[in-house]
């Protein structure tokens, strides 16, 4: 039989990230949204599209939680996106309270469930889904550092004219404007960065990765990304699925590693069917480490604000 997946949220990353499980015939997927009629509307649509995408998979939408019954993974990207000026803490209070309700829900109907969450100002919202669920921290993980890294590495190839597949690049900290972009631990067909860039070029590719949610909300007007956070909600989804064990770099809910307690933050994690089955912990210069803290400085004063 094939595992069920609920994606929360039937907006431009939920219909994406709900499209992309159901073409790669990954599992039946479940959308389920507040607005009636859209999440039914996607569903059909995404459906009819198996028979040119050579997927059985089954998909439906709906506004009922008793649908989403006993899934194994939950995608939670419901919520308001960014508009221009605003940068995603801004969307704290009024996504606190959607990822609540949501939570709440999807807990009570799927108490074995893996969540990945989207919904942003990332970090906080995956705190929120850890309290409100109660449960384990290895089913509460957050997507963030797959596609900060993926924006990071498809600057150094564009840079560098080489093929963004020979890129790996490794990205740490919280989803905002203090991210740290490890440049120590970026490679190029196994070649360090530092070999294949002068430190300048690095510096403003280091700041574009930083603002590259920013750019193209900017262009949109109405919305934030939602190609490439789709996909990466994916990737983490298909290690569940497939019990792959990759190591990703996802918020995860630490516990003295990095040296922060009891905030979520992103790190190196191995992804498999438990869903975080390990934090891989790296050493860090005294300079990375100061940026990692900065970055889980400002996660903590959000997560205080709304005190989960
Ligand atoms: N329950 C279910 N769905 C909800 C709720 C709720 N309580 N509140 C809002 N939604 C739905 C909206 O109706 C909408 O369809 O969430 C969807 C969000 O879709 P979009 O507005 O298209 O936003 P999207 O681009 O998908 O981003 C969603 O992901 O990347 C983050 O910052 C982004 O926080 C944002 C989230």
């Amino acid at each position: 039989m094939r595992k069920k997946v609920t994606v929360v949220g039937a907006g431009n990353v939920g219909a994406t990230a709900a499209l992309r499980i159901a073409d790669q015939e990954l599992a039946d997927v479940v959308v389920i949204d507040i607005l009636e009629g859209i999440p039914q509307g996607k569903g059909l649509d995404i459906l009819q599209d198996g028979p040119i995408s050579g997927s059985d998979s089954q998909v439906r939408g709906t506004n009922d939680y008793a649908d989403t019954a006993n899934s194994d993974v939950v995608i939670i990207t419901a919520g308001f996106p960014r508009q221009p000026g605003m940068s995603r803490d801004d969307l704290l209070i009024k996504n606190y309270e959607v990822v609540k309700a949501t939570t709440e829900k999807v807990a009570q109907h799927s108490p074995n469930a893996i969540l990945i969450m989207v919904t942003n100002p990332l970090d906080a919202m995956c705190q929120v889904a850890l309290r409100v669920s109660k449960f384990p921290k290895n089913r509460v993980i957050g997507m963030a550092g797959i596609l900060d890294s993926a924006r990071f590495r498809t600057f150094i190839a564009q840079e560098l004219k080489v093929s963004v597949e020979n890129v790996q690049a490794f990205v740490l900290g919280g989803h905002g404007d203090t991210m740290v972009p490890l440049v120590r631990y970026s490679q190029v067909a196994g070649i360090p960065l530092t070999e294949m860039m002068d430190a300048a070029t690095l510096d403003r590719i280091v700041q574009r990765t930083r603002d590259g949610g920013a750019e193209i909300v900017k262009y949109l007007k109405t919305g934030s990304a939602y190609y490439a956070p789709s996909a990466a909600a994916v990737e983490m989804f298909e290690a569940i699925l497939k019990d792959k064990k990759k190591i990703l770099p996802c918020a995860a809910y630490l516990e003295g590693e990095y040296g922060v307690q009891g905030l979520f933050v992103g790190v190196p994690v191995k992804l498999g069917a438990k869903g975080i089955e390990q934090i891989i912990q790296v050493k860090l210069t005294p300079d990375e480490q100061a940026a990692l803290d900065k970055s889980a400085a400002g996660v903590r004063e959000l997560v205080n604000v709304i005190k989960v």
